[in-house]
């Protein structure tokens, strides 16, 4: 095992409170720093409270938010006057980037298990846009909080078909795979006809597979049924789904066209005509 994956697993035998506190002092002077200077962005949570990946400064934080905008523009067809959905809006990396995408007629909803970011979002995002709506929901998530309401039986908070555009960036690739299957039910309740979900995963495939269960410092070492674990004791602390699995998972759900984007996160030579790390995954409702 590698140093890397020998921290990831103490890291991840943490709490998710005392990972809270151990990276808010970890971050505290480079916070100090950027308050003093003035290189925090009203929106951006300082580095400490960044607990969905890499804790970036203000300005990397925006652009990785611009770049996810990029992305559901390109690949979801995104337009300013739609209603969106964000599946597990963190800190509002995403939501931000949209305040200035998204028009007085389209609107955004995002709903997230673990409530300091939707208390973030809502204190500073939806305090100045008012169509920017984010709802804390106390399901359990082993990596993320020590809620006690299942995801797998979760009912999204929205109506029937009013959806445009689904999305969830990096989210699937923290969650159960029963839980997965139901935020699919989910997603085509509430999507529009034609509507569209875009979401980002790691998959694998027959070549894949040995690679992705050794891989240093990122493997899958605990094999499942169509699926693979990083790690046993938190399930959700990052899956790969099998290929063929995920087809018929989105099939039993009734979508169709379902367009896969390969990420680079599995390539043992880095294939540099791929643009992204995770994979992303289109699919749409008839
Ligand atoms: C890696 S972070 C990505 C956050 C955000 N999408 C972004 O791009 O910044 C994964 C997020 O999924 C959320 N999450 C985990 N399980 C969830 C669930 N069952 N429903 C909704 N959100 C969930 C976590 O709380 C966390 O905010």
């Amino acid at each position: 095992m590698s140093k890397t994956s020998k921290l990831r697993d103490i890291w991840y035998s943490l709490s998710s409170n005392q990972r809270f506190f151990i990276r808010r002092l970890y971050y505290l002077p480079k916070d100090t720093l950027d308050s003093i200077t003035g290189k925090r962005h009203r929106y951006v949570a300082p580095r400490g409270y960044i607990y969905t990946g890499s804790p970036a400064s203000a300005e990397d934080y925006l652009k990785q938010g611009r770049h996810q905008l990029e992305m559901l523009k390109q690949y979801a067809n995104l337009q300013p006057d739609h209603s969106v959905l964000d599946i597990g809006s963190g800190i509002g990396r995403t939501a931000i980037a949209l305040t200035s995408y998204l028009n007085e007629n389209g609107s955004y909803e995002g709903f997230d298990v673990v409530e300091r970011g939707v208390q973030w979002c809502n204190s500073r995002i939806h305090k100045e846009h008012a169509n920017f709506k984010f709802k804390y929901v106390p399901l359990f998530n082993d990596l993320y909080n020590t809620a006690t309401l299942k995801a797998s039986e979760f009912i999204f908070p929205y109506a029937d078909k009013t959806i445009d555009v689904a999305f969830s960036f990096s989210v699937f690739t923290h969650m159960q795979i029963e839980e997965i299957q139901h935020y699919f039910n989910q997603v085509y309740r509430v999507l529009k006809p034609g509507g569209v979900c875009f979401s980002t995963f790691f998959l694998y495939d027959e070549v894949s597979e040995e690679y992705i269960s050794k891989k240093k410092d990122f493997s899958f070492p605990v094999k499942k049924n169509g699926y693979r674990l990083m790690n046993e004791n938190v399930k959700s602390g990052n899956i790969a789904i099998q290929k063929n699995k995920l087809f018929q998972m989105l099939s039993q759900e009734h979508f169709e066209q379902v367009k896969i984007i390969d990420g680079f996160w599995k390539d043992e030579v880095r294939d540099t005509a791929k643009k992204e790390y995770q994979d992303i995954v289109v699919f749409k409702k008839s």
